[in-house]
């Protein structure tokens, strides 16, 4: 049935996997559905690291950094909280390399004022996790750094920094055709701060760095940089220039010796060309993966063997993104095909790498299926770890209740209600309104008087 004609109940309706399966067979979907648990149980190992299992942590902007952008008692409880909760990786949220490059005040900051506080947040993790499953046990860590771009903000107001215009997101955003968009130089001297970045982030001991490119941020706006002149635009090299200097860099570095460099990655950004990354050129919002695909193969000749997939732009179609019930406006399609988008998609990718391990995406809005969604997905190729995003903050311990229940319970799951995103927009700082409730209800209530 063709994606945006068929209409659901509303939300999340599904009783029981049989229910479930019927929609995947009725809608020709390509989620795979498995009662094989065991699957959760792979190791992966890359280079000297392991992975203890297929379970992921995806990234989760918290806005709960003091003022210099160190980690606080919110910041640390949070990992804390995941680390208790089994996943075998833990990928931190974006963490800023500069200071005007902060999605808002309150964003995490790693600089060299503050690298021990992050290795604190780092030791607490590993030593979590220890305490909760035994010294065997130890997730990896990674983590997320980032240039926020045109969602820049500094003391709460926006300062979009913008490698290329893009007119339906300059529109949101009240840029005009004459707004500067950085220079060549600026982007030259960017390397250099991943760099420190990567450096302190080894300094502070994670296991290994992302070169985020994802989101609409600024090294994912230049992957759709058709349109800029000099040699950060045009071509696909070009427009990919950036991350590869970065992650050579990194690797030839003698302070970075021993990190995984991974990076989480837009495969496709659902703008019409030429503003959007993995969209066919021929106007429409298709997908298309060719340019996704070479930049994978690239990144993997350059050694980068852990990639995170991930699609859209939250602050403008975060239904492509983070596929939810409620939220700011209701999709033209149904979020089982957002989620199909999400998952088959990356099973295309992973089928082409074989070499590369993805981190599957898309199925914290299946609730306590997910884990079948999941499993199906390892069983059948189609990533070799399953992230939860949302999950992760509002059931921290899902891997846990997996792993050693095998199951997901339904009154821990995230309900897809949108409100953690609500307040990442307006106030930065977030979590789990719902399941969190004592922390966070008080916060969005706070906000919303
Ligand atoms: C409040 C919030 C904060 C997020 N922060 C980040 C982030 O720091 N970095 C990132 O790559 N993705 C971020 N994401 C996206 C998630 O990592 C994930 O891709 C998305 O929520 C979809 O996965 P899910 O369906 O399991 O939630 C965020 C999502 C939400 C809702
Ligand atoms: S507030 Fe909690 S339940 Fe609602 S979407 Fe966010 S994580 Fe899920």
């Amino acid at each position: 049935m063709a994606n945006g004609t068929y209409k659901s109940k509303g939300n999340f309706s599904y009783k029981s996997l049989e229910a479930l399966q019927e929609d995947i067979d009725k809608l020709d979907l390509g989620l795979k559905l498995s009662s094989n648990f065991d699957v959760f149980k792979n190791k992966i190992t890359i280079g000297e690291h392991t992975i203890p299992n297929a379970l992921a942590t995806h990234p989760m902007e918290g806005g709960d950094s003091d003022s210099i952008g160190s980690p606080t008692d919110l910041t640390t409880r949070k990992y804390e909280n995941m680390a208790k909760g089994g996943s075998g990786l833990i990928w931190i949220e974006a963490v800023s390399i500069s200071e005007e490059g902060r999605s808002n005040d309150k964003q995490l900051w790693l600089k060299e004022d503050n690298w021990q506080e992050f290795k604190k947040l780092n030791d607490l993790i590993k030593a979590s996790a220890k305490e909760a499953f035994g010294d065997d046990f130890e997730p990896i860590t990674i983590i997320q750094l980032n240039h926020s771009g045109r969602y820049c903000k500094v003391n709460g107001k926006p300062n979009p920094i913008i490698a290329t215009h893009k007119k339906p997101l300059d529109d949101r955003l009240g840029i005009t055709e004459d707004y500067e968009t950085v220079t060549d130089e600026y982007l030259d001297e960017l390397i250099e701060k991943f760099i420190v970045a990567a450096r302190l982030s080894k300094k502070a001991g994670f296991d290994g760095v992302d070169v985020k490119a994802c989101h609409g941020y600024l090294l994912g706006e230049l992957l759709s940089a058709y349109n800029r002149e000099g040699k950060y635009g045009g071509s696909f090299e070009n427009r990919t220039k950036i991350i590869k200097d970065i992650v050579q860099r990194i690797k030839e570095d003698q302070d970075c010796q021993g990190l995984l460099i991974a990076a989480r990655l837009n495969v496709y950004d659902a703008l019409p060309y030429p503003h959007g990354f993995g969209v066919s050129k021929d106007g429409s919002l298709d997908v298309d993966l060719e340019e996704p695909k070479k930049l994978i193969q690239m990144l993997s000749e350059e050694g980068v063997k852990l990639i995170s997939l991930t699609m859209g732009n939250p602050y403008f179609i975060p239904h492509i993104n983070k596929p939810y019930d409620m939220g700011k406006y209701t999709p033209e399609e149904e979020v089982i095909f957002s989620c199909n988008r999400l998952i088959e998609k990356v099973g295309t990718l992973q089928k082409a790498f074989p070499d590369v391990h993805l981190v599957g995406v898309g199925y914290s809005w299946f609730r306590q299926l997910a884990p079948y969604v999941a499993a199906g997905s390892l069983e059948n190729n189609m990533c070799r770890i399953v992230g939860f995003g949302r999950e992760s903050i509002s059931y921290p311990d899902f891997a846990k209740d997996i792993l050693d229940k095998g199951e997901m319970v339904s009154n821990k799951v995230c309900i897809s209600c949108s409100k953690c995103s609500e307040m990442k927009a307006k106030i930065g700082t977030c979590g789990c309104v719902i399941r969190d409730a004592d922390v966070y209800m008080p916060i969005y209530k706070a906000m919303n008087q």
